[in-house]
């Protein structure tokens, strides 16, 4: 058994990584961290180590200081760096490549046959054993991996045998959630593809968005495309706590606001084309929607007006936005921002007024009052950093509050792929954030709805 620390801050490149030591063809034990910190945490605690496996970043995961730590406590661990810029001028890692047989700066390019093989020389050295790399003809991908798309983008086996493979899905079709869940019901951790299409997956996989929307659907497929969409978020707002009256109740008050809308208005206009996309723009503003909705359950002064205005608003708040990339980038923090130009992210700080604006407009009867101005805070924030006023945390509104949590929250939980043994490190995050000013009792309101969840979670098997 080989152990291994895989040491990557972004979530999507250590899910990439977590694919390659799936498929690795011998004994792994994996343990992961997402910061510096838990990095030095782990290898203290859950070591040792035959193998550290990390993505250096300048910031969050710096190579150097990472090594000056773990060299002192330990030399006996071999360090896979993965880094595309050369670590020669920092002084800490000056003896790296001599410190340990093993001891090795890898590009991002390296293929995964590159790394398993890599990876078995190490294995290879602790065990004695004999160890060729071999290519087998199929990957294994976790099945739960599978339900952040709905569309697959290469054919799906199921392993039968340890040589019968069966095709489920072919390249290109559409899926619904239950599609894959009869599967995870039955146990099976891992689907399959081929290996000629695993570096074209994994590559896509950190790439692409929650969904997939295809552009050249028909009409019939669309609507049943766009169904098992919104089909996918209501499965995992209702796994992540909120209860099914919530979400029809935003549900209801949306179809309501839909037909309500002047035909051809502005709103309405927008609207028919953020629920044509279905990507992170539409889904984490229903998703944002049905957690206000949760978090007024649990909140004194919860009324069916209170949550209407907070599922409008939910609705409509990003609804001029057109690039789902920036505003992910943007609603995570992600370090990809400066990669977007200047002009398209100044243009983008426009959009509370845009949409506040619109609303004020609108005469419709279905947007409440108040939407407005939850639309115009929604990226303000508890540290007063946020914009476009920079509001600290005891001068928002508590209806804004409620919304500014209930995002935040949902953002996270896009971090770390909807995974629900990881929400009560979403909540812990979020309450060292939240639990101050008029924030505090939507903070409240969010750690009780989802607290039957936690219980459940903690609950040992
Ligand atoms: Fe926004
Ligand atoms: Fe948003």
């Amino acid at each position: 058994m080989l152990r291994i620390l895989l040491a990557i801050s972004n979530d999507k490149a250590r899910s990439s990584f977590e694919m390659v030591l799936d498929n690795c063809p011998f004994n792994v034990s994996v343990v992961e961290s997402a910061s510096l910190r838990s990095s030095m945490e782990k290898f203290d605690s859950k070591g040792p180590f035959d193998l550290v496996l990390m993505l250096h970043h300048p910031e969050k995961m710096n190579a150097e200081d990472f090594y000056i730590f773990a060299k002192e406590k330990s030399d006996r661990t071999a360090f896979f760096i993965i880094s595309d810029e050369s670590l020669d001028s920092y002084v800490g890692l000056s003896s790296f490549k001599t410190d340990h047989k093993f001891n090795t700066v890898l590009p991002l390019s390296t293929s995964t046959g590159q790394l398993t093989a890599k990876i078995g020389e190490v294995f290879q050295d602790k065990t004695n054993l004999n160890f060729t790399y071999e290519e087998v003809d199929y990957k294994k991908i976790r099945t739960s991996y599978f339900l952040r798309f709905n569309k697959t983008l290469c054919d799906v086996f199921v392993q039968l045998s340890d040589t019968k493979y069966v095709k489920i899905l072919k390249r290109g079709d559409i899926y619904a959630r239950n599609d894959i869940k009869k599967w995870s019901d039955k146990k099976m951790k891992f689907l399959y593809i081929e290996n000629e299409d695993f570096e074209d997956f994994k590559e896509e996989f950190a790439r692409t968005p929650f969904l997939v929307m295809d552009k050249d659907l028909t009409p019939e497929t669309s609507e049943e495309a766009s169904l098992a969409a919104i089909e996918i978020v209501h499965e995992l707002v209702k796994e992540i706590g909120v209860s099914e009256e919530v979400v029809n109740l935003v549900d209801y008050t949306v179809f309501q606001m839909e037909e309500n809308l002047k035909k051809g208005s502005p709103l309405e206009d927008l609207l028919t084309k953020m629920r044509n996309r279905k990507d992170y723009l539409n889904d984490h503003s229903y998703m944002v929607a049905y957690i206000c909705g949760q978090i007024s359950d649990r909140m004194s002064w919860d009324s069916e007006e209170i949550k209407k205005k907070l599922a409008v608003a939910s609705i409509l708040h990003d609804i001029t936005l057109d690039n789902p990339e920036l505003a992910m980038a943007v609603d995570l923090g992600l370090p990809e921002l400066q990669r977007f130009p200047k002009e398209e992210v100044t243009a983008y700080k426009q959009h509370p007024y845009e949409v506040a604006q619109l609303v004020r407009d609108s005469d419709s009867e279905d947007i409440p009052p108040n939407v407005d101005e939850i639309v115009l805070n929604h990226h303000e924030n508890p540290e007063a950093s946020g914009f476009p006023k920079g509001i600290d945390a005891d001068r928002i509104s508590a209806l804004s509050a409620v919304f500014i949590v209930a995002h935040a929250f949902v953002n996270e939980m896009y971090r770390v792929d909807f995974d629900k043994s990881k929400m009560l490190g979403v909540i812990f995050h979020l309450k060292k954030r939240f639990a101050v000013g008029q924030y505090l009792n939507a903070m409240t309101g969010l750690v009780e709805s989802v607290d039957p969840m936690l219980d459940i979670i903690n609950k040992p098997n």
